[in-house]
């Protein structure tokens, strides 16, 4: 789970709307994503759920915003480690895995950062996108029955 002073820290720093398609129903879902991807394949679940809650949350607005991710990294970065409840490891896997979440800049072969930006792209049925398997990277996220299921997901009201 993530901790109430995490949630609070977010809700202090988001410039969005916290209930719009960046916002915390987005990350939640991308959160419950990770975590099942992870059941399967072993990625490590902590930086998962927080990868979920931090990599959309330096959005400056709802549309174009290339740079968005790398702020995440560097808000990520002044954080401690106690307050995130990982270790130097895991940090630096959560950073590069929001700074690279849109890019995919990162030629990364680590399945927690995999598992990361596939539970995002699982989530695109929120603005009309149905995810595409070619563009997801681990086997488990693959499958047509999860790509639907999660797709299912995304496209409830909040
Ligand atoms: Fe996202």
């Amino acid at each position: 789970m993530i901790a109430k002073d995490i949630i609070d820290l977010l809700k202090k720093n988001f410039c969005l709307n916290w209930n719009g398609i960046h916002g915390v129903s987005h990350w939640s879902r991308v959160r419950l994503n990770g975590l099942e991807i992870a059941k399967n394949n072993g990625a490590n679940e902590r930086v998962i759920e927080l990868f979920a809650f931090f990599h959309d949350s330096m959005r400056e607005n709802d549309s174009y915003d290339p740079l968005h991710g790398k702020r995440a990294a560097k808000f990520i970065e002044e954080l401690s480690l106690h307050f995130l409840g990982i270790n130097q490891q895991e940090k630096e896997q959560l950073m590069t895995a929001c700074k690279h979440h849109t890019d995919r800049l990162s030629d990364t072969s680590d399945k927690t950062i995999l598992t990361c930006w596939d539970s995002d792209a699982l989530d695109l049925g929120r603005v009309g996108i149905y995810p595409l398997s070619e563009r997801l990277n681990t086997n488990f996220a693959k499958q047509d029955s999860f790509i639907k299921k999660c797709y299912a997901r995304s496209i409830l009201k909040p």
